[in-house]
């Protein structure tokens, strides 16, 4: 049977790992990653991190099943992370939330939900999107179309063209909205946008659909949460997809969660056991190790507080480097405008180069990014950002 099956290309980020890490060009960069890295180029285990890891070491009694929620601390942790300790929301019981294997885990079963909730459902996500979306949501028979979004000429947010195609969308329709640093283009809406879009969820009755990967590496962890819990207040139901793979460097122990808001506390106990019933079908029982350190941090008054100094200082970084390879760019002469890279947000931005010019900085610089151009803006660091900027000017 097996021999029936022929190979699948690997995904084009894979491809471009395994040609830089076959370079040996000691100058080489990789831009295509979609990790954090700190200035030395490493992806460090957080502070707070290996602090609550500690406690979970000397803690844990039993290796034994969780059970279908998984960690419950970690699950109302989370619950109030996004949605506001405060919040009718989760005082009103209407929301719950369930740990998944990391952010894609969490838009699976979101994602099987819908197909079990209303089969005939339709997807729209942002042009252009995250590029596993369309595939997770394919997974799940949910063919997913795009509404515009990023405005390639000006490399800005196209928020007209998106309000007026978001008009015709209403009940059984799910709308995908990244609520921070937009991935893959860095773009995202201001407050007063999302006021709009989320009034308009709430008249047009379209379903919100968030995905949260990167909570606090925009403008901070409560500020991040805004678009969500303005989503919240005003529509009676909402999906979140979260994940704490960037925010607590937890990339490989795979934390997300799935919250599915509803119109009542009764609904929403109905819904998280259909929850149960997909991951059941699904992997059976949760992982219990990064959800467990999630959860020893959030109820740690002291260890909360060390890794918001933490995700603050990632942030910062990078917002860091956005401003200082805009300062080099122009320092270097390069008369194209690349000034919108400082004004995105989050790891990833567009250079706006052709798949020509991306294939010359690869060739002739050891300078690696996908073809759209997409960047990994923490990939760079005091050592590389001179000799990227001189490969920039070479092929523009
Ligand atoms: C927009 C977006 N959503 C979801 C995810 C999935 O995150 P995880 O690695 O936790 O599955 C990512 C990861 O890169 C992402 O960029």
């Amino acid at each position: 049977m097996l021999d029936r099956l022929t190979a699948i290309p690997p995904d084009p980020i894979l491809g471009i790992i395994t040609a830089h890490a076959a370079d040996p060009n000691p100058n080489k960069i990789d831009l295509g990653i979609g990790v954090y890295r700190d200035e030395k180029g490493n992806t460090p285990i957080l502070e707070s991190v290996r602090q609550a890891e500690q406690i979970l070491d000397t803690t844990q009694t039993t290796k034994s099943y969780l059970g279908p929620r998984g960690v419950v601390g970690f699950n109302n942790a989370m619950n109030e992370l996004i949605f506001g300790k405060q919040s009718d929301t989760v005082s009103g019981n209407r929301v719950r939330t369930v740990q998944t294997p990391g952010g894609t885990g969490a838009l699976r079963v979101a994602a099987e939900l819908i197909k079990k909730a209303q089969p005939e459902a339709r997807v729209w996500a942002s042009d252009p999107t995250w590029a596993n979306h369309g595939p997770i949501f394919s997974a799940a028979e949910l063919p997913m179309e795009p509404y515009p979004y990023f405005d390639r000429e000006n490399s800005a947010l196209l928020f007209d063209d998106m309000m007026a195609a978001l008009q015709q969308r209403g009940p059984g329709d799910v709308v995908v909205f990244h609520a921070c640093c937009h991935n893959p283009c860095g773009v995202s809406p201001d407050l007063e946008q999302w006021e709009a879009i989320s009034d308009l969820a709430a008249e047009n009755g379209f379903m919100p659909m968030i995905d949260l990967a990167y909570l606090g590496f925009e403008r901070g962890v409560e500020e991040d949460a805004q678009a969500v819990r303005m989503f919240a207040r005003k529509c009676p139901e909402l999906l979140v997809a979260s994940s704490c793979s960037k925010n607590f460097a937890l990339y490989r122990e795979r934390v997300g969660a799935v919250s599915a808001v509803c119109t009542d506390s009764e609904k929403a106990a109905d819904v998280e056991t259909v929850i149960h019933h997909l991951t059941r079908r699904n992997y059976s029982m949760p992982p219990a190790h990064g959800t467990g350190i999630v959860d020893i941090i959030l109820h740690s008054e002291e260890l909360t507080s060390l890794w918001l100094t933490e995700v603050t200082a990632m942030r910062n970084r990078i917002n860091g480097l956005r401003k200082t390879l805009v300062e080099r760019i122009e320092a270097a002469g390069i008369e194209r405008d690349f000034s919108f890279l400082k004004r995105q947000t989050g790891m990833f931005s567009f250079l706006g180069l052709s798949v020509e010019q991306v294939r010359r900085l690869r060739e002739e610089y050891s300078i690696y990014t996908v073809d759209s151009s997409r960047i990994n803006i923490a990939s760079f660091n005091g050592g590389n950002i001179d000799y990227f900027v001189e490969g920039l000017k070479g092929v523009i």
